[in-house]
């Protein structure tokens, strides 16, 4: 097995864990993920959810709030790795994806898998185009 495929698997054996601590009691769909920083740290969250359904929170969005709580800033993630349940392995949500463009550095790898299956992207793929905006400008009297 080559490097990146064993820190692959390593990360997703971190997000497999991470899965069995989701909170899931309406979806029963149980993720994981996990974020390896740039200073080797893994940090991993879990998909909580809500009777509130809108309320939920996915796996990648608790692993990348987490990573900010510790205090990593944007662009400290070197890679994500999720692991969703069952043979397909899952794409990223929407809401997801905008909080992974504000977060990862261009280029950075997504990974997805299951029991049975792996997929890649780059955060521009999954989400290309994405919504940006000059603040500064913005924050300027009219
Ligand atoms: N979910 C994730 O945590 N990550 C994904 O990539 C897709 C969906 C969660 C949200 C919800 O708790 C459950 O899976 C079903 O949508």
């Amino acid at each position: 097995m080559n490097k990146e495929l064993q820190q692959v698997e390593f990360l997703r054996q971190h997000a497999k864990q991470a899965s069995q601590k989701a909170y899931a009691p309406y979806s029963n769909f149980s993720v994981g993920a996990a974020l390896l920083m740039k200073s080797g740290e893994v940090i991993s969250g879990c998909n909580v959810e809500n009777v509130s359904y809108g309320l939920s929170n996915c796996a990648e969005r608790t692993a990348v709030f987490s990573a900010i709580a510790q205090g990593y800033d944007a662009k400290d993630i070197a890679t994500i790795v999720v692991y969703t349940p069952g043979d397909k392995a899952y794409a990223p949500c929407g809401a997801c994806r905008q909080v992974l463009a504000e977060f990862l550095a261009s280029g950075t790898m997504i990974t997805s898998t299951s029991e049975r299956q792996m997929r890649q992207w780059t955060i521009e793929e999954l989400l290309p185009d994405a919504f940006e905006f000059d603040v500064e400008a913005f924050r300027k009297p009219l």
